[in-house]
């Protein structure tokens, strides 16, 4: 099992863009392999994750040249064109892929299987069940976790409310209202990121928003598109992380997503004294894209706004590193979301950091975090890949080694972060296959 050895010390230095944005990754997939036509994507994620998405929708009798380079090529089989899967199909350890991948195939005219790993079958699959069911779906699961067996049905528009703050559940609703008789709304609770109604758009989808609600009819068709994939903040925030917290350092990304829907690690950040720039703002594939300069400040302590927790969902690793290193103590609250990703992040990140010397106190919805010097140790991720990422950059800050367990997922969305982390720096060394 791979593990990470990461010694004490060093800067983070250099100039690269990260990888391409998982989300939107997923979504490009989706949408060209439904699309009538051609859909070429440049800048791709190649992690696990996505690799997923990809073997779905071949399984389903799309044509899909590449992965190569960033690179893909998609003879899109229109929204009616997929082909039932001779078996399950494997979405890993990505909740995006079984999540929208259930609203498509609740559309259609055949029947499937969504399987995945241990994490991924222990994460609630209820949240989008509920309003396929509600739209006429037959899906039938374990206890609402997969895997889940979809019967494809005739479908109904609804106006959904969704109970909880996530993008996944809003895509599926939206993906299987392009199957849907009628009108199908979403309404979120607070915004989450929006990639699928920009991306809809994108292909010539009619989207309606209006605040915190989107609509679509069905009855329209996706255009084959060409597309740019911007680098994800996501994986941006280790560096934002590391550079911020290991004196000397000055690190520049290149080509990062700034959708105002993924910028919470940015703001939070900032607010408790981190030096970062934006430069170079542009818009690439309809997100808008920025370089990010990033330079060491020492960081203060802040209490998180409730309102900030969704707009940084993935980050909170990273920023309990960072509260981990600020002066004064850091507040989480409204984030009991993190309790069912890829680990219980708000339980692995604790046990972490106390095996660190770190006083932290762990509450339903989130935890204090009290700054203090970081210690050594010996960390289990529980295969989380952000969870792996965000203690390997504990290390610059450390006293002794940090030695990180169960590393391999970090393939899921940032294949190359043991390499890129090492070139700018980190004292890492991957250990084991
Ligand atoms: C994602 C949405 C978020 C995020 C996940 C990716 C997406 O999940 O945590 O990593 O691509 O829509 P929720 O929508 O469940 O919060």
């Amino acid at each position: 099992m791979s593990r990470y050895l990461v010694h004490p010390g060093g800067q983070i230095k250099g100039r690269f863009p990260v990888p391409g944005d998982k989300s939107i990754s997923h979504r490009a997939i989706i949408l060209g392999a439904l699309a009538e036509g051609v859909t070429e994507i440049e800048g791709l994620l190649e992690g696990a994750d996505v690799l997923a998405t990809i073997a779905a929708f071949r399984a389903m009798g799309v044509g899909i040249e590449g992965p190569d380079n960033g690179h893909l090529r998609i003879q899109g089989v229109g929204l009616h064109g997929l082909r039932a899967p001779a078996a399950p199909l494997d979405c890993g350890n990505s909740g995006t892929a079984m999540r929208l991948l259930a609203g498509v195939l609740a559309g259609q005219a055949f029947p499937s299987t969504l399987i995945g790993d241990a994490s991924l079958q222990r994460r609630p699959m209820g949240r989008v069940l509920n309003p396929l069911r509600a739209m006429g779906a037959e899906i039938t699961a374990r206890e609402g976790r997969a895997p889940l067996h979809i019967h494809g049905e005739p479908l109904h528009g609804i106006n959904y409310a969704l109970p909880v703050a996530s993008a996944q559940v809003k895509s599926a609703v939206l993906l299987a209202g392009l199957y849907a008789d009628g009108q199908t709304c979403v309404t979120e609770p607070a915004p989450t990121r929006d990639h699928s109604e920009r991306m809809l758009q994108g292909f010539g989808y009619q989207v309606e928003r209006q605040g915190p609600r989107a609509c679509l009819r069905s009855g329209g068709q996706l255009r084959g598109q060409s597309l740019q994939v911007p680098g994800d903040i996501s994986s941006a925030a280790f560096f934002l992380l590391g550079a911020s917290i290991a004196p000397g350092s000055d690190l520049t990304l290149e080509g990062v997503g700034i959708n105002p829907t993924r910028t919470g690690i940015i703001e939070i950040l900032t607010r408790m004294g981190a030096r970062i720039d934006l430069t170079a703002l542009r818009e690439v594939g309809g997100e808008p894209v920025a370089d990010i300069r990033v330079r060491y400040a020492p960081l203060q302590g802040v209490v998180i706004p409730p309102r900030l927790v969704p707009l940084a969902i993935d980050e909170f690793p990273a920023l309990f590193i960072a509260a981990a290193c600020a002066k004064g103590q850091t507040v989480v609250t409204g984030a009991e979301e993190l309790r069912v990703k890829e680990s219980d992040r708000i339980a692995v990140m604790a046990s972490g950091l106390r095996a660190m010397g770190v006083t932290v106190e762990e509450r339903a919805d989130g935890a204090v975090i009290h700054g203090s010097p970081l210690l050594g140790g010996r960390i289990n991720s529980h295969g989380d890949h952000r969870i792996a990422m965000a203690f390997a950059m504990a290390a610059l800050v450390a006293r002794s080694d940090i030695e990180i367990l169960d590393c391999a997922n970090v393939a899921t969305s940032f294949p190359n972060f043991p390499v890129l982390a090492h070139q700018s720096g980190l004292l890492l060394a991957v250990v084991g296959a």
